[in-house]
């Protein structure tokens, strides 16, 4: 199986968000931060009747780009480098094609590159999002993106968001009512549910 990064526990809970998923005719899942898979194969066998959508750079943290920003904290840029160091190197998306070729696991596609301004063009509508890419400046970029796509009663799941200096960070996304805020793994884990 392909590695995971973050614990049992956040691991299971995405099964969780994924299996409220499950009654959709097809579901679309989008993780942004993918690193060696592990998230999009367990999810891929969940709903193996949806679409997964998997966004990296698949060479780990963008630190160039970050690098200069204004706010950009090292700490978040360099947090992956132990992880490296026990794991081995960021899987590349070739390697990981050809895993899920090899594992008959179809509906997974790859996205490589920055995460950008265009990248949910082909992309309408989302169930459930799960935004891991450890640095505060591109979960709200992306997080900015994503959220007019998601379905009512689909999720949007931001994690490790306690490291970030504000709590409040993902509010602006939040019209009155319009998500139901969760914190299921305490500050791990921010979970916004689309209500209406
Ligand atoms: C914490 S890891 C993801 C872990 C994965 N979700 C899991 O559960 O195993 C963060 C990933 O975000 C990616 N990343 C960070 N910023 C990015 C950006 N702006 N565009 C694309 N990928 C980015 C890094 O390459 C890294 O693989």
């Amino acid at each position: 199986m392909l590695k995971l990064i973050n614990d049992a526990i956040m691991a299971d809970t995405m099964l969780h968000y994924a299996s409220l998923i499950v009654h959709k005719e097809h579901p679309v899942f989008c993780e942004f931060g993918v690193a060696y898979g592990g998230n999009l194969e367990r999810i891929s066998r969940i709903i193996p009747h949806g679409t997964l959508h998997g966004f990296d750079t698949f060479e780990g943290h963008p630190k160039e780009h970050y690098k200069d920003m204004s706010g950009v904290d090292t700490r978040q840029l360099n947090c992956m480098d132990r992880v490296y160091k026990i794991h081995g190197p960021p899987t590349t998306k070739e390697c990981m094609n050809k895993y899920f070729n090899d594992n008959n696991i179809n509906n997974v596609h790859l996205h490589k590159g920055l995460i950008n301004d265009k990248s949910l063009n082909n992309i309408k509508e989302i169930d459930f999002a799960l935004l891991d890419l450890d640095i505060v400046e591109p979960m709200r970029q992306v997080l900015k993106m994503v959220h007019p796509h998601i379905s009512v009663g689909g999720f949007i799941a931001l994690h490790d968001v306690g490291t970030f200096d504000s709590e409040d960070w993902y509010r602006f996304v939040c019209k009155p009512d319009e998500y139901v805020v969760s914190y299921p793994l305490k500050n791990a884990l921010v979970v916004l549910e689309k209500v209406k």
